[in-house]
């Protein structure tokens, strides 16, 4: 055998190594990029809320369906968790259509058009969601459409959730998605084989909690979060009169307006996942834009996970890209809505004064709430002073990094304090409110018997419809 024909059979022995072995991180920098998967690409789209002051998750999230349905995702690799009550709100003025951007102002479209969705109402909870990433399809039967990603060793899985969050993790509407939750799902699909590469983008408060620290860097994962581990996500593209909500969100709208102002482009087969959050890192100041995990995935096509459809119509190529508009710190956007809605001067002596009252129970509610908060802390603080070094003041908790060990002690006071104090969920204020619980499960991870009793014994008398304060 000649050296030439060694060389060949050098060159297709490693070829055909690098298609009948699940991909890993030897492969990554291929430039063949994704002509190399045969697997398919499995879509998860998630927004964890509900409510009209949320409009703009819901909005994020057709949007996002739009984009991956366009690119040519096929529909039963797309699967959607959307409570479905926007559309057709009272409060719509466009009964029926959802925009993701101003329509007049901006030309935007009907994103709910056209969109399957899979999960909504109840059903939009984080163990169905646990369920359907894990493709455990038993534990869907008789739920929504029952699809779940049934992912193997060849295939991409893009996840994109929009919610509320907090510190380690990430809301539903009834329920939580803590950090070691979705962890062990990952360890359990990676260990299954469910997945090649995954890439998530999460657009919460906190979402960087969720896995700074956490995220395996080798698992061929990679999460991109709207903000860092202590900050705020920011809402934008603000409609007064007559909706009165924000229609999207800083991270999600650069994004997949980016992806639109691309849609058919020969080019946009090969952005790969870094270029892309470059440029919206780039574009985003109010939050600073984070990844996480194995940075391996950075150097992938996003089309690898979010599809591409090449199209010369010109008719798609004039969408433009997101026309800066301040975004708001989710913290603040509720009560924003509120003081503007005051000053509609076609407002009915009625309305008006209903609105007013809305705020000033808010603020008593906020009170309360940060009374009930303070004083477990300072009980705490009265049995275990030594620990405020670690904690913090509970106006200015210390930046502490979660670790896994920490989950079942944060766990178990996150839920005593919703069964016996007030929703958390339903409660946005609170979320901003969590992290000394954090901190003290960071500090010492058996003081939730402690803390328990304590939230049990604050709660004792307070008032029991602590709800939607903002
Ligand atoms: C599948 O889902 C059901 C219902 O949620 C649950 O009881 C079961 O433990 C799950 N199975 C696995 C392997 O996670
Ligand atoms: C190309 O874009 C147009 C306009 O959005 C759309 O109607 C058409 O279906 C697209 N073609 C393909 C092959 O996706
Ligand atoms: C706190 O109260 C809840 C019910 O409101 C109860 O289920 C729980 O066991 C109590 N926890 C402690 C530590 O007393």
């Amino acid at each position: 055998m000649g050296i030439f024909n060694l060389a060949l059979l050098v060159l297709f022995g490693i070829g055909s190594f690098a298609r009948d072995t699940p991909l890993n991180e030897f492969e990554i920098d291929n430039s063949l990029g994704d002509s190399l998967y045969k697997g398919k690409q499995w879509v998860v789209l998630v927004a964890g809320t509900s409510g009209w002051k949320k409009y703009r998750h819901q909005a994020d999230i057709c949007h996002a369906y739009q984009i991956v349905k366009s690119n040519g995702i096929p529909e039963e690799n797309i699967i959607t968790m959307i409570v479905d009550d926007i559309a057709h709100n009272i409060r719509n003025p466009r009964r029926g259509k959802i925009f993701n951007k101003p329509h007049k102002a901006f030309r935007g479209k009907d994103v709910y058009r056209g969109v399957q969705i899979d999960y909504r109402g109840s059903d939009v909870n984080s163990e169905n969601f646990l369920n359907i990433i894990t493709g455990n399809k038993t534990g869907m039967q008789n739920v929504g459409s029952g699809k779940v990603v049934e992912g193997g060793p060849h295939d991409t899985i893009f996840v994109n959730f929009v919610t509320h969050g907090s510190t380690g993790f990430l809301s539903f509407p009834d329920s939580f998605l803590f950090a070691d939750e979705l962890n062990n799902a990952f360890n359990n699909m990676y260990t299954n084989g469910n997945f090649a590469k995954m890439l998530l983008y999460i657009e919460a408060s906190y979402g960087g909690s969720l896995f700074d620290g956490i995220l395996n860097e080798r698992t061929n994962i990679m999460a991109v979060t709207a903000s860092g581990p202590r900050e705020n996500s920011y809402a934008c593209y603000y409609v007064g009169f007559p909706y009165y909500t924000f229609l999207g969100d800083d991270f999600s709208v650069t994004w997949m307006e980016n992806s639109d102002s691309m849609y058919g482009d020969f080019s946009a087969a090969d952005i790969t996942v870094f270029e892309d959050y470059s440029v919206v890192r780039e574009a985003i100041d109010d939050s600073n834009v984070m990844i996480y995990g194995d940075y391996h995935i950075g150097n992938e096509p996003l089309s690898s996970f979010i599809g591409y459809q090449e199209n010369d119509s010109q008719s798609t190529k004039a969408i433009s890209k997101k026309t800066v508009m301040s975004g708001m710190s989710s913290k603040d956007v509720d009560e924003y809505s509120v003081l503007d809605q005051l000053t509609n001067d076609k407002l009915t002596a009625i309305k008006k004064s209903e609105l007013e009252t809305e705020l000033s129970k808010n603020n008593r509610m906020r009170s309360i709430i940060n009374n009930i908060f303070r004083d477990i802390y300072s009980k705490v603080l009265t049995a275990t002073p030594e620990i405020k070094e670690i904690v913090g003041e509970y106006d200015a908790p210390h930046n502490q990094q979660l670790t896994l060990k920490m989950f079942p002690c944060y766990r178990s006071i996150i839920n005593t304090i919703s069964d016996s104090c007030f929703s958390l969920t339903q409660n946005p204020y609170t979320l901003d409110r969590l992290n000394v619980f954090a901190n003290l499960c960071v500090a010492d991870n058996q003081i939730h018997e402690l803390v328990n009793n304590l939230v049990n014994e604050s709660c004792a008398n307070i008032p029991k419809n602590i709800i939607n304060v903002f």
